[in-house]
């Protein structure tokens, strides 16, 4: 969810301004999802190497996430949304894991649509943590082992990935599982990011053509494969 920064700065605002704008089109993405049928909706929301800016900003976006919680979760919980929160969260604030752990359970019950918020995430950590735990239990290190151990094992990989404001780049995003996702890049910054910019990704998306490794002559045989977007 790139250009919260630049939304506020464009707008002489400090930049937890367009942070805050950036929740505020999440909630809207997150309902244009559950009315397009998309299944899995996973968000970057802090990286693993966002530690790296100034102490103000990485305070402003953890107080952020929990007041998002403690707002958005009765209503996320109506509308059918189990929540995930992926990531490291050794180095987060006791008060914030519990919460997280809190919205976990209080929406382990629904499956409209899972929405992944993946908070001191990376996937180069991801992959690391999930070969560690597998040496731990003495398991052999093979892909399907691997997948199954990784923070996002509880969803298929995801179809579609979208980044906005303009960067060309995955930026340690879902290294392992976006081995053959679609990739939609849009100078349109998250703030801004609405249902007629993700109806424009979605139709990018549907004339892709999505081969794994095979020919287009195989796929045209193949039984209507992945015809919709399940996870974007
Ligand atoms: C949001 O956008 C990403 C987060 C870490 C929350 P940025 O804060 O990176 O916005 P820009 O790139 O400075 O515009
Ligand atoms: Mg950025």
């Amino acid at each position: 969810m790139d250009g919260n920064g630049r939304w506020a700065q464009k707008r002489w605002l400090p930049r937890v301004a367009g942070h805050k704008q950036g929740v505020d089109a999440l909630r809207g993405i997150v309902q244009a999802s559950v009315e397009r049928g998309i299944r899995v909706l996973t968000v970057f929301a802090f990286s693993s190497e966002n530690w790296n800016r100034p102490v103000e900003e990485v305070s402003g976006l953890m107080d952020l996430l929990a007041l998002a919680l403690s707002r958005e979760v009765p209503r996320l919980s109506e509308n059918g949304v189990r929540l995930h929160f992926p990531g490291d969260r050794s180095r987060l604030s006791e008060k914030l894991v519990r919460s997280l752990s809190a919205a976990e359970q209080a929406t382990a019950g629904h499956d409209r649509l899972v929405l992944n918020v993946c908070f001191n995430y990376g996937g180069r950590w991801d992959i690391a943590e999930a070969a560690r735990r597998l040496a731990e239990r003495g398991e052999a290190i093979t892909e399907e082992s691997l997948t199954g151990a990784m923070a996002l094992a509880h969803v298929p990989d995801p179809d579609l990935l979208i980044r906005t404001g303009g960067e060309l780049r995955i930026s340690n995003f879902l290294l392992w599982q976006a081995a053959y996702t679609e990739l939609v890049f849009t100078d349109c910054l998250w703030p801004d990011f609405d249902a007629a910019e993700l109806d424009r990704a979605l139709a990018e998306f549907a004339r892709r053509e999505r081969r794994f490794g095979q020919t287009s002559e195989q796929r045209a045989q193949a039984p209507a494969p992945d015809a919709d977007t399940q996870h974007a």
